[in-house]
C-alpha cells in the first residue's frame, strides 16, 4: 500500500510494483471514477469534496478487503480522515509513505487533470499540505521511502527493501 502526496509517483511505482510481484493494482482514484461514472474533478465540482471522500473511504475499506494479492496507490487525501487511518493502521498491509521535497512533487503535478484542490496555486498548496499531511502519512506508515532524486525503479527497490 503506497500513500503519500499528489506528484509523489504513486500510481507509476505502484505499476512498477505490480508486475515485479505480479499483483493486481488497485488505484483508490481509479475505483472512485468507476463507481461514480464520473471524473474525480467532475465529483469535486458537482458533488463536493465531501462525497468525493466518502466515495474515498469505501474504496479504500474494499481494496484493503480485497482477497486478491495486491498493491494500492491510495489517493494522497486518504489520511485526512481518522476513520481512513484507522483502517490503514489495523490493516494487514504494509504502508508505505513515499515522501517528496515540495520542489520535487511541484515539478510532478503538472498536467494533473483529476487535482482539482492544485487549480490555483500548485506550490503553496503543496506546502501547506505537506506541513498539515507529514503527521498522518506517519501515524500510518510502516516505512517511509524518500524519492528525491530516484527513478522509479529505484524507489521501487527501496519499497522492496
Ligand atoms: C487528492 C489527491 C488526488 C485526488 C484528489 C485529491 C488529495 O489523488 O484524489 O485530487 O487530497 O491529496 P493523487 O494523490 O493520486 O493525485
Amino acid at each position: 500500500m503506497l500513500v503519500g502526496l499528489m506528484g509523489v509517483g504513486k500510481s507509476t511505482v505502484a505499476r512498477l510494483l505490480g508486475s515485479r510481484l505480479q499483483r493486481v493494482v488497485i488505484d483508490t482514484d481509479a475505483v472512485v471514477e468507476e463507481r461514480a461514472g464520473r471524473s474525480v474533478r467532475e465529483l469535486f465540482e458537482q458533488e463536493g469534496e465531501a462525497t468525493f471522500r466518502s466515495l474515498e473511504t469505501a474504496a479504500l475499506r474494499d481494496a484493503l478487503a480485497s482477497p486478491t494479492p495486491s498493491v494500492i496507490a491510495a489517493a494522497g487525501g486518504v489520511v485526512l480522515s481518522a476513520e481512513n487511518r484507522a483502517l490503514l493502521r489495523d490493516a494487514d498491509a504494509r504502508v508505505v509513505w513515499l515522501c517528496a521535497d515540495t520542489a520535487t512533487l511541484v515539478e510532478r503535478v503538472r498536467g494533473g487533470a483529476h487535482r482539482p484542490l492544485l487549480d490555483g496555486d500548485p506550490a503553496g498548496t503543496l506546502q501547506r499540505m505537506a506541513e498539515t499531511r507529514a503527521p498522518l502519512y506517519r501515524e500510518v506508515a510502516d516505512a517511509i521511502v524518500l524519492v528525491d532524486h530516484r527513478s522509479a525503479t529505484e524507489v521501487v527497490e527501496a519499497v522492496l527493501r
